[in-house]
């Protein structure tokens, strides 16, 4: 099969021209202009933007956690990243206490295997670290799964000491991986939730209240100043502080392979959220919490000036019925959000119509830099001879509004409710297949494949 888009504004992190894209069974062959091959298809993408899929490197689908199970499995959550211009995403498996890396792979695999309509690749959280952990850890960057997620929160679950930490990062170090770090100290946060649940602080905006910027700020350096003694490069993970935005920007300032994401939340929404009426508030109840608005203007600075180098979504979605869970002790609230499906638009419209980032910029922040920095690239985030035909065709005038009502994710609120965002995804090809047209999905579940990430060379 082959299809031929003709006359879009072609973009890539570096590039903007219209143009033609040829696409042969599942890769793009040629780009030029005025290109005349026979195609299977054609499609005309005039003023329309012709770019890479989405990558969105921080999904939890169908994950056990707080209690429940996030609510998008391996289906429903990426066939609603797809309509939203996503086309690969990279899902956290999960190494229980007692199991092996081995175990929490075929458990992942299992849950994606048959389900996913887009590309997935796997990180692996670390919860418990022993000698045969570290050697599986070398086995898991041979199979491909070549980041290491470590937690400085959440202690007595996912939490690691420093100590373990440092022996993660020092064989991620040889092996070749990257680690990731969700950094927040989490024995400071459990003495302050005990003590503000003491004081009969129960409703959800005390989530963030016990969970301070300076707690993240402090995590982060912490995590860079380790990953600096193992000489391993080190990716914060959905980082939300103006404190620890700091401590990356010192630390690539002197030179070091510290890397971080920030997520649309933490563009968009702030603590104001949490004194919506009533239970609304949990809606909003994520690691880190959401930050003081004047944050998001030293967030979208760092992205423009490249201190942050991508931007994913930390996709953990909980119905209300599950939020509930924490009715009169906001520390039971499950931690999570939706977003896998309103990353691209929300980021065009709040990002580069605003004149915040550039359009290459945008490509680079949600495909190309994520697909670098996880070992993707050249096979995806770009548009070039040889890559995956992961395309999006964008709409950069349609308007649409982000509502719970017409969204594809499994869950029953919005953190976005009513918002109007202007640039939408139109038609989105994986591996060359038209797998959103005309508002429906075409694709087929079970078609996303595994991909075996590289290893830093
Ligand atoms: O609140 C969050 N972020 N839930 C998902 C788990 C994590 O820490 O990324
Ligand atoms: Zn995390
Ligand atoms: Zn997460």
């Amino acid at each position: 099969m082959s299809l031929l888009i003709k006359n879009g504004t072609i973009v890539t992190a570096t590039d903007q021209y219209v143009g033609d894209v040829f696409v042969d069974g599942e890769k793009i062959t040629t780009l030029g202009t005025a290109l005349t091959m026979p195609a299977d298809r054609t499609i005309d993408a005039s003023g329309k933007y012709v770019i890479p899929g989405g990558i969105d490197v921080h999904t939890h689908l169908d994950m056990p956690f707080g209690g429940t199970t996030s609510a998008d499995d391996f289906e429903s959550g990426t066939i609603a990243a797809a309509f939203g211009g996503t086309t690969t995403i990279v899902d956290f498996a999960i190494q229980y206490k007692g199991e092996t890396l081995h175990h929490a792979y075929e458990t992942w695999m299992q849950k994606a295997q048959g389900k996913a309509a887009i590309d997935y690749g796997f990180h692996m959280i670390i919860t418990e670290l022993s000698d045969q952990v570290e050697v599986e850890m070398d086995g898991m960057v041979r199979e491909g799964v070549t980041s290491f997620k470590l937690f400085m929160a959440y202690p007595g679950v996912f939490m690691l000491d420093d100590a373990s930490i440092f022996r993660a990062m020092l064989r991620t170090g040889r092996n070749g991986g990257t680690i990731c770090m969700h950094a927040e100290n989490g024995g400071v946060i459990d003495v302050l939730v005990k003590k503000a649940l003491a004081e009969g602080k129960t409703a959800p905006k005390y989530h963030a209240v016990t969970r301070p910027a300076r707690a993240e700020g402090e995590a982060t350096h912490r995590a860079i100043a380790l990953a600096e003694i193992a000489d391993v490069p080190v990716y914060i993970v959905h980082l939300s502080a103006a404190e620890a935005l700091e401590m990356v920007t010192d630390a690539r300032d002197r030179g070091l392979p510290a890397y971080a994401e920030t997520c649309p939340q933490y563009l968009f929404l702030s603590e104001d959220n949490y004194d919506e009426p009533g239970f609304e508030g949990s809606k909003y109840v994520m690691s880190p919490p959401l930050r003081a608005r004047a944050a998001q203007d030293t967030l979208w600075r760092g992205l423009a000036f490249n201190d942050l180098q991508a931007i994913a979504t930390d996709h953990c979605p909980f119905c209300m019925k599950e939020k509930h869970l924490g009715d009169g002790d906001f520390s039971k609230i499950p931690n999570g959000a939706p977003g896998v499906e309103t990353r691209m638009s929300l980021v065009y419209d709040g990002g580069v119509r605003t004149g915040r980032i550039s359009m290459n910029r945008f490509v680079e922040l949600t495909s190309t830099s994520p697909a670098k920095i996880f070992g993707m690239f050249p096979r995806k985030g770009t548009i070039a001879p040889g890559s995956d035909a992961d395309i999006v065709i964008f709409d950069p005038k349609k308007t649409t509004t982000l509502s719970a009502k017409t969204h594809h994710m499994k869950v029953d609120y919005n953190p976005y409710e009513g918002r109007q965002v202007t640039g939408v995804t139109e038609t989105v090809l994986s591996r060359g297949k038209v797998i959103i047209e005309g508002g429906r999905f075409t694709g087929r579940a079970g078609a996303g494949a595994f991909l075996k990430r590289s290893a830093r060379s």
